[in-house]
């Protein structure tokens, strides 16, 4: 087993990283991480995840331009004039992963579980039913499942000297991006990680202390 110690580390080591050298990444890295990052715990083990690897730059830049256009066309909203300063950030970082030699999109499967499958027999006329069915949306089966991939995902990429960030922001414009990559209709974008060579090392953003976060009910 593991130290502690070390895994601690790892964990603490590990920062989002957004610039990056302008170096290539090894595929059987990406791979390694990848295959490993599958041994997540995922609902029904259906592993309804998929992840495209894209090192095709002009693809990447592509990607980009649809984040920024939707970037652009927020930022031109009057509702976003109340946020100056932040949106005027957002607008030079929502595109960061351009500068990476390759960029993760994770999508994540249309899993139904037998319980999900029940509901959906049941109609929307029962309210118990409809009530479940919302409680159980929030905290999608699927979207755990991917999200907990990923998890595993940008901390072996770290531990292999590959920095990188999970992005939800892309999703502003993922049809956009789905329709570049080809994904195909049942498969929905939930996450993007720029993946390279970190060339920036970020200070640590502290964390909660624990007793703020935990309440043992005994
Ligand atoms: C679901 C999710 C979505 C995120 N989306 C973005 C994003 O769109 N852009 C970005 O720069 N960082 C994004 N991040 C990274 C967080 O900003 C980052 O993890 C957090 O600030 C803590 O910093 P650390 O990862 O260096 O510890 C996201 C993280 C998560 C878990």
């Amino acid at each position: 087993m593991v130290e502690w110690e070390e895994l601690s580390k790892l964990i603490k080591t590990r920062r989002s990283i957004r610039k990056f050298q302008d170096k290539p990444v090894p595929e059987d890295l990406l791979v390694k991480a990848l295959e490993l990052a599958t041994w997540a715990p995922n609902g029904g083990n259906q592993q309804a995840w998929r992840f495209i690897i894209v090192s095709n730059g002009k693809l990447i830049q592509k990607m980009g331009d649809a984040v920024n256009a939707k970037t652009e066309l927020m930022a031109s909203w009057p509702e976003a004039e109340q946020f100056g300063e932040h949106v005027a950030r957002w607008r030079k970082t929502s595109d960061f992963f351009r500068g990476a030699p390759v960029c993760i999109a994770v999508l994540m499967g249309r899993y139904s579980s037998v319980a999900d499958q029940i509901l959906r027999a049941r109609g929307e006329n029962d309210a118990i039913a409809r009530e479940i069915r919302s409680s159980r949306e929030i905290g999608k089966s699927s979207l755990q499942s991917a999200a907990a991939a990923i998890t595993y995902l940008c901390l072996l990429l770290h531990y292999l000297g590959l920095g990188n960030t999970w992005m939800g922001g892309p999703l502003q414009a993922k049809k956009e991006i789905e329709a570049l990559l080809t994904v195909p209709p049942e498969w929905d974008l939930v996450g993007l990680i720029p993946v390279g060579y970190a060339a920036e090392a970020p200070e640590t953003r502290p964390r909660k202390p624990i007793q703020d976060v935990i309440r043992f009910i005994r």
